[in-house]
């Protein structure tokens, strides 16, 4: 029998402001890896208007309560306990200070929130609730306040101490200590605060800002990684230029520092002026790095600094409006990598994974809207639905509004609320503001969870010239939402005449049109084209102008057709997999009742004209001749799925596609074999792309390890070196050759960690049910730390997610093998616990049989009387 624990559920409309308001925070930190004493002052006021005895409760998470004082005076708290403080008795009216002091085990710490060490470095994690693990605190993103830190510690164990700000002081102090005192002169709340104190080693730099001021700059990594912090470097000054000509955003302190970390939880943390980042997303050089790490780096150095103004200047009323710095972060970020590599190739990227990761959450019990209205535990919030659905709802306003008018909105929310804790209404007002546009409707994307479907059927009439367009929207039920209203949809659409040019229709009847957007607003709109001269093919959602799935009776001559016309490179892609997803799918079908794939001759040629068409980047034909994956046509699919019939449908697919193209995949490998230094800029990495994918096919076509195997030992950089790597394990698992690469890959980097998860995530996802004894014999060597985020989600992350054979073994092993992870870790890492159990958030979609044990699995977790309120919330809702 299960007892369900109430959950402490936070709610939207409970939101009040606080009775006390921040002036200044001063901090002092005696450092001990056992016992660090924090002393806080902090000068604060109560609120006009709010009742003179209301009480003052502060936020804890498992304190150590050492003493307080009132105005300099001792004082007894009202009461206290590890995760709470309260004091009665204040002041009226004006201002007073309080003292308090904690302390806290920065070793021990695990979780990795709050203060903690990794590899003998002191570093801070604080959003979202990180910052009342290190003192009592109001610990919400509106109270913002004016800090100086004092940081104390060991001269020889921490020569480096860093804060948040400019440095204001330093000096020595007795028994071996030293200290350094900073300043950060805006406001900010908790969550932003950062400390971080070691011996590093530091790659400097310097950046001068459009209205000429010097800003310095510091990257520090581990001692001889400073070469290998360069690429981080030079992304940071690209983005800090590309935010002042893009947004007129500027730099606002003399010092920006980040600091590279082996044990974070997430990618990185944008605490003001010190941003603190996993270092594998900091560290890259040819021979370590791949060509997707390199990209990576890019994006997120921009996405931590772009904070600096969304997110940091404007930061967020509660945590409810976390999209309102995240979702339009992620979207200044893809502008920005769009900008510095290929824009078409960028969206392809980002609308793989959007649909990869965030329309199997839409679609499952972890649904949410990207602005929630409840939560148990905010950890659990971040979200592809928040971070990647939230940038796509800012990609659709720039629609609607078209550049101009998004860029005047944007000014004005600097302007009106820089130093604010804003929300998402106020986001969206400035933009209504600016452009006369009612958003009412529109704001429904922030507000309704689930994918909405778009139907699409058409009809041509030759007598009248005319096109009619029969558009339906339908949302499906979410928890907690079971109808939907009709949602402003804005869906870009092209129609291509019959000699391929575009038609240039005379008028659009029964929707609103704004160039090729049509607004659709309705649940239904019959919409009337005149002056279409012949029957057009239709490309529906143009360059993804809406994150919807689209229905369309469509032939495969009609999408061949388009994937050879369509001006818009992303709806190309787009055509070329809906083409290959109709025929994975009835594959699958076919291998379900065990029918052998048949030829599909009208996929192969278009693949192969694409592959074939020099005029295309390679980074697109790429792009082009790569299948959707495993979990995609599940996705596609919906339910009953067998990850096992996928799986084969799908190498059927590629092996015909393979034998097919032999020729041209020679052709084109001849063509794009790398020479010369490795360079990681977009045109260099898009070869090695389309290289690699050709060797892959090769290696398919001719069923011998031996290409790749040549590739692997003649390769000069990591791009090719594990990409060779993974042809061997993931084609020819237990071929000698397979043996050999792996055993040379773990021999010659057995001292690099962040390497070796490549090599551990290889053999994660090599498909078939010995993946599991696989990673449990991995999980035993040396290499493999449960306190390691990185090397935890490397292994088990990436089999939980990356290996759908793998994972949803018929006979329910890697369901337990999954809980008992996440049993293990719950105590030690909650937050990384709790991410690892959505590996199994879409159970519900699997075939009877998969389904019961994965329900089995999850009740057994359920039944651990003492799980974390991130794991408990996430097996809650997962059961529904
Ligand atoms: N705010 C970070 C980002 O998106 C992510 C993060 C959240 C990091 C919580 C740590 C903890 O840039
Ligand atoms: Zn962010």
């Amino acid at each position: 029998m299960t007892i369900a624990i109430p959950q402490n559920e936070i709610r939207l409309e409970d939101y009040r402001p606080t009775d006390f308001v921040l002036l200044t925070v001063d901090l002092a930190f005696d450092l001990d890896p056992q016992r660090t004493i924090v002393t806080s002052t902090i000068a604060m006021a109560r609120r006009e208007g709010v009742d003179r005895e209301a009480p003052l409760t502060l936020d804890g998470d498992e304190l150590e309560f050492v003493s307080l004082k009132i105005n300099g005076v001792d004082a007894e708290p009202h009461a206290v306990t590890p995760d709470r403080l309260e004091i009665r008795g204040l002041p009226a009216t004006g201002e007073f200070t309080l003292e308090i002091v904690t302390a806290i085990a920065p070793a021990s710490n695990t979780k990795l929130m709050g203060l903690y060490s990794t590899n003998g470095v002191y570093c801070t994690q604080c959003e979202a609730e990180g910052f009342r693990r290190i003192t009592y605190f109001l610990d919400r993103p509106d109270a913002l306040a004016v800090y100086t830190t004092t940081i104390r510690a060991d001269a020889k164990a921490a020569p480096l101490l860093l804060s948040n700000g400019n440095p204001v002081d330093s000096g020595v102090l007795g028994d071996g200590r030293h200290f350094v005192a900073w300043n950060d002169p805006h406001p900010k709340p908790s969550y932003l605060f950062a400390l971080v104190a070691g011996d590093l080693g530091v790659v400097e730099d310097d950046f001068t800002t459009a209205s000429g001021r010097k800003v310095k700059l510091a990257i520090y990594v581990e001692h001889g990684k400073e070469e290998r912090a360069a690429y981080a470097m030079d992304a940071l000054k690209r983005s800090m230029r590309w935010d002042e000509e893009r947004f007129g955003r500027e730099y606002d302190l003399d010092i920006f520092m980040i600091v590279a970390v082996s044990d974070f939880n997430m990618g990185a943390m944008e605490n003001k002026g010190l941003n603190v980042f996993n270092d594998k997303y900091v560290l890259a050089d040819p021979d370590t790095a791949t060509d997707a790490d390199y990209a990576n780096i890019e994006a997120i150095i921009a996405h931590e600094y772009f904070h600096n103004w969304t997110g940091n200047r404007i930061t967020c009323r509660d945590w409810f409006q976390l999209c309102l710095k995240e979702g339009l972060t992620v979207y200044r970020d893809h502008e920005f990598s769009a900008d510095m590599r290929s824009r078409a190739v960028k969206r392809i990227a980002e609308v793989r994974l959007l649909k990869a990761h965030q329309f199997p959450e839409d679609n499952g019990p972890l649904a949410h809207p990207v602005r929630p209205r409840k939560y148990s535990e905010i950890n659990n919030f971040y979200t592809a639905t928040v971070y990647e659905k939230g940038s796509e709802v800012v990609r659709m306003i720039e629609t609607l509004l078209g550049r101009d008018d998004f860029k005047k909105g944007m000014d004005l929310y600097f302007e009106r609320h820089d130093g604010d804790a804003a929300t998402i209404e106020d986001f969206v007002a400035c933009f209504a503001e600016v452009s006369g546009k009612n958003l009412d409707q529109f704001f429904l994307w922030y507000e309704q969870a689930g994918t909405p479907e778009i139907t699409v059927a058409s009809q041509y009439e030759p007598s009248t010239q005319t096109l009619r367009l029969e558009l339906e929207q339908s949302i499906p039920p979410t928890p907690g939402q079971s109808s939907k209203q009709p949602m402003h949809i804005p869906l870009r659409v092209g129609l291509f005449e019959s000699n391929g040019e575009p038609a240039s229709p005379r008028a659009i009847e029964g929707i609103e049109a704004d160039g090729d957007v049509l607004n659709l607003r309705e649940r239904t709109h019959t919409v009337r084209i005149t002056g279409v001269k012949s029957r057009p093919a239709i490309s529906v959602n143009r360059s993804f102008s809406a994150p919807v799935n689209v229905r369309q009776q469509q032939s495969d001559r009609e999408l061949a057709q388009l994937a050879r016309i369509e001006t818009d490179l992303f709806s190309r892609w787009q055509a070329l997999n809906d083409l290959a997803m109709r025929h994975l799918v009835s594959a699958t079908q076919k291998a379900e009742s065990g029918e052998a794939a048949s030829a599909n001759r009208e996929l192969t040629d278009c693949l192969c004209a694409v592959l074939a068409d020099r005029t295309l980047e390679p980074a697109f034909r790429a792009h082009a001749i790569t299948l959707p994956g495993e979990t995609d046509i599940a996705r596609e699919i919906g339910n009953d799925i067998n990850p096992d019939a996928i799986h084969e449908a799908r190498e059927a697919l590629v092996a015909q596609i393979a034998s097919h193209g032999r020729d041209l995949f020679e052709e084109i490998a001849a063509e794009t074999r790398p020479a010369g230094d490795y360079s990681p800029d977009a045109a260099s990495a898009g070869d090695r792309a389309l290289y690699l994918a050709c060797m892959s096919h090769l290696a398919v076509a001719s069923g011998d390890p031996s290409g790749p195997l040549s590739l692997y030992r003649s390769a000069d950089n990591m791009t090719l070196l594990s990409g060779a790597l993974a042809m061997l394990a993931h084609r020819f698992p237990r071929s000698p050759e397979a043996e050999e690469a792996l055993a040379d890959f773990e021999a010659r980097y057995r001292d690099n960690p962040l390497v070796i998860d490549k090599w551990l995530t290889v053999q994660a996802t090599i498909p078939g049910a010995d993946a599991l004894s696989r990673v449990k014999t991995l999980m035993d060597k040396p290499h493999f730390q449960l306190s390691n985020p990185n090397r935890v989600r490397s292994l088990i992350g990436t089999y939980a997610s990356g290996n759908p054979t793998g994972f949803n073994r018929a006979d329910g092993a890697g369901y337990d093998f999954l809980a008992g992870i996440v049993i293990d870790l719950d105590p030690l890492n909650p937050q990384v616990a709790a991410r690892l159990l959505t590996a199994m958030r879409s159970w519900r979609s699997l075939e009877a049989a998969r389904r019961e044990k994965a329900l089995d699995t999850l009740r057994k977790i359920a039944r651990v009387e003492k799980l974390s309120t991130d794991v408990r919330d996430i097996v809650d809702r997962m059961i529904g």
